[in-house]
């Protein structure tokens, strides 16, 4: 056995910057920074009991990560996920399945029932997941847009849009986030995936996502129909030349009236004049609209994941819990 596994250390800079290099060799379409690995821990929902695992190889240096909790705002209890990245140079040193047991053993003691793990569709990592007890379900594409090439749609002029309908950008809703809040519950719960997910915790959603320091509220496009919120393209970026798709998404009332396409339209050509040169998004293989919209825009599909599941059986001691 040549790698051991520890949590990683909050506050600990060179170690969140270990994470970011990892995730970023393993998964090159996620936007990810040091910042931002601190605050998910920091910020995460105690019922998650969210953890951060890193795998060191035998000279001590990070070669693989994992982040582990429970789904707690999952319509069903027990639901989990583990989601592990190991560098790809330094795969075959047993870091991938260490950081899976420590990840179930943490799961099942937390009452985990069911754990949900994305994976990578190269043989390797299914083999992997499949060695491991994993079966596959439902699968996600990573989409990309190259920003310095891609004929964006033209930036619609305030005289071109339907009647009633205006344009801000999040930073617009600084005091007041709440009905970015009510617009993200609705469209979050209508979003295909397979651990369906439902939230109402205001005080928490401004911690976790409107407080992160992932989310660029400039970027951040709000489209208002007669003063209302109806439609939203959520912006985060890595500060240096990634953006990334936090969520889209339109109110039930107001679909199909092409407003998903204008809030992007106007945040993809802010995030080009701000300085990004690429655009990643990641959408289930069943949202047939959404990835529509997106190659519409340009983006085109880099990669697959599909979602492996398990049952984990209870530890030792706790069968009748
Ligand atoms: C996806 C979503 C944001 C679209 O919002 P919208 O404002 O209705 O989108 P628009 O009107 O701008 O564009 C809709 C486009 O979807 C496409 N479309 C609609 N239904 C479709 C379907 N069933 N299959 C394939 N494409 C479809 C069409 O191309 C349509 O464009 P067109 O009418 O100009 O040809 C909205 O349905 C939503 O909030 N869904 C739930 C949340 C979600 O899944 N968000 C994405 C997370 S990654």
């Amino acid at each position: 056995m040549t790698a051991s596994i520890r949590d990683f250390r909050s506050g600990d800079r060179s170690d969140a910057e270990s994470v970011v290099r990892v995730r970023r060799a393993a998964l090159p379409f996620t936007i990810t920074t040091p910042k931002g690995v601190a605050f998910e821990l920091a910020c995460a929902h105690p019922a998650k009991r969210h953890r951060i695992l890193v795998a060191e190889g035998p000279d001590g240096r990070v070669i693989g990560t994992a982040q582990v909790g429970i789904a707690h705002d999952s319509t069903e209890p027990g639901q989990s996920y583990v989601n592990a990245y190991v560098d790809p140079a330094h795969r075959g040193l047993g870091a991938g399945r260490l950081l899976l047991r420590a990840a179930e053993e943490h799961l099942a003691a937390h009452g985990a029932v069911d754990v949900y793990a994305w994976v990578l569709d190269e043989p390797a990592h299914r083999a992997f997941a499949e060695r491991h007890g994993y079966r596959p379900s439902r699968s996600a594409h990573f989409l990309r847009l190259d920003l310095t090439a891609a004929a964006l749609p033209e930036l619609p002029r305030d005289e071109d849009l339907p009647a009633g309908v205006e344009l801000l950008p999040g930073s617009a809703f600084a005091a007041d986030p709440r009905p970015l809040f009510e617009a993200d519950a609705e469209t979050t719960s209508d979003e295909p995936g397979d651990v369906a997910a439902s939230f109402d915790d205001y005080e928490h959603w401004l911690a976790q996502t409107w407080h992160s320091p992932s989310l660029d509220k400039e970027l951040t496009t709000v489209a208002l129909v007669d003063g209302r919120v109806a439609s939203f393209a959520a912006a985060q970026t890595d500060g240096a030349t990634r953006y990334g798709s936090a969520m889209t998404g339109t109110l039930r009332a107001f679909r199909g009236r092409g407003l998903a396409k204008l809030a992007k339209t106007v945040s993809l050509h802010r995030a080009r004049a701000a300085g990004y040169t690429e655009a990643f998004t990641g959408n289930d293989a069943g949202n047939g609209p959404m990835l529509a919209i997106n190659e519409w825009f340009g983006y085109e599909i880099c990669a697959t994941e599909t979602r492996f599941t398990k049952k984990l059986t209870k530890p030792k001691g706790r069968e009748n819990l």
